[in-house]
């Protein structure tokens, strides 16, 4: 079994799915490709052949395995490994605090995890609706090295839970931990493959089995790949990428990411609670059901239908000060992928 999950990089599902449902492979990255019709308006938001149900398909069977989920309140401890400017912390954080903040303006953060506490465990018992900020872990020195593989991710941390100084706090109940690269760090599979994924820890090698995520910043390596829409690949010529909406390429495109991560690490955090496909090793989680959909009458090519901010930025949803964009989720309830920006809420 891989022990990675390798899951993640934006946009467009539509046939994808259906090849990845039946090949079963993780590893089929996510690639943009050129436009179907050659327009640079491509992301126009206009509606162009409106589906109602996005992503729906009949070759979704997601199941539940009987595993946890995470019901009780949930704990983000975030390791920064590398170099990271406040400000960049900051979005990050503030997209983390929006989760379950009460207050912001529809359609809004807390409302797109309203999709994910649809999801219960085997008593009936939803997922958190409260996602906290923990402890953070500062690991500026690159304490192994600027290119990691599945398995050093692991002692980055551990090292992080068992330092000398103010070490994470290990709280298996809720407890989530975080790892963000910067933009020069390579992380096995990053880029071909991967933008993040999720796993849980080792008792062999951390000492416990804890649920943690990668999510690396792609400025440097793969902005196009990683960091879409917000810059488009050489190959797709014409096509102009979105202004970000925090004005930070990388950062933000490592929030639709980050959501991505933790919608999977609560609904199936030891990998055997909420996936589709037939294999456990090659999991189909409620995040990769709809990558590529942020909005109304999105898949194939195609976001969805999205703002424009005043200042021209491109977002899909408020957090508590700032706007992010943000990809859906799978509702099982319903069968198709929901976001609190769905025009017919
Ligand atoms: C797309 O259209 C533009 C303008 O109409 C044109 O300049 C460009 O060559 C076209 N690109 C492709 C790949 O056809
Ligand atoms: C969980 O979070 C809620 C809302 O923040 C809080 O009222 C409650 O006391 C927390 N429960 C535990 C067990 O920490
Ligand atoms: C809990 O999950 C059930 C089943 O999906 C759903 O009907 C209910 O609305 C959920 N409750 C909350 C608070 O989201």
């Amino acid at each position: 079994m891989r022990q990675g999950y390798p899951r993640r990089c934006p946009a467009l599902l539509g046939l994808t799915l259906v090849t990845v449902l039946l090949f079963l492979s993780p590893v089929i990255g996510w690639r943009p490709r050129p436009w179907p019709h050659n327009k640079t308006n491509a992301y126009d938001h206009t509606f162009g052949d409106s589906k109602k149900f996005e992503g729906s398909s009949e070759f979704v069977h997601l199941k539940y395995h009987m595993g946890p989920v995470l019901t009780a309140n949930i704990t983000v401890h975030t390791i920064w490994y590398g170099i990271w400017e406040r400000n960049q912390k900051k979005v990050i954080r503030e997209f983390i605090s929006s989760i379950s903040a009460a207050n912001s303006k529809h359609p809004s953060v807390a409302g797109w995890w309203k999709t994910v506490q649809l999801y219960t465990d085997q008593t009936g018992s939803n997922i958190s609706r409260t996602v906290r900020l923990g402890a953070e872990k500062n690991d500026r020195f690159y304490s192994h090295g600027k290119s990691l593989t599945r398995l050093s991710i692991q002692s980055v941390i551990k090292s992080a839970v068992t330092a000398k100084t103010k070490p994470l706090p290990i709280s298996p109940k809720g407890g989530l931990y975080l790892l963000l690269t910067s933009p020069d760090v390579y992380v096995q599979d990053f880029c071909g493959q991967v933008c993040g994924f999720h796993y849980f820890t080792f008792p062999s090698i951390v000492g416990y089995t804890l649920p943690y995520a990668w999510v690396g910043n792609s400025a440097k390596l793969c902005p196009g790949v990683c960091a879409y829409p917000f810059a488009v690949p050489d190959y797709i010529p014409g096509l102009k990428p979105l202004k970000s909406p925090n004005g930070d390429i990388g950062v933000d495109g490592m929030v639709s990411v980050i959501g991505h991560e933790l919608a999977e690490l609560a609904t199936n955090p030891l990998v055997n609670a909420w996936y589709a496909g037939q294999d456990p090793s090659f999991p189909v989680e409620i995040a990769d059901l709809c990558e590529g959909i942020y909005g109304t009458g999105g898949g194939g090519s195609y976001t969805g239908q999205l703002f424009s901010g005043e200042d021209g930025a491109t977002f899909n949803m408020n957090g508590i000060r700032r706007r992010f964009l943000v990809q859906w989720v799978w509702n099982h309830v319903v069968s198709y992928c929901t976001g609190p920006n769905a025009l017919d809420q």
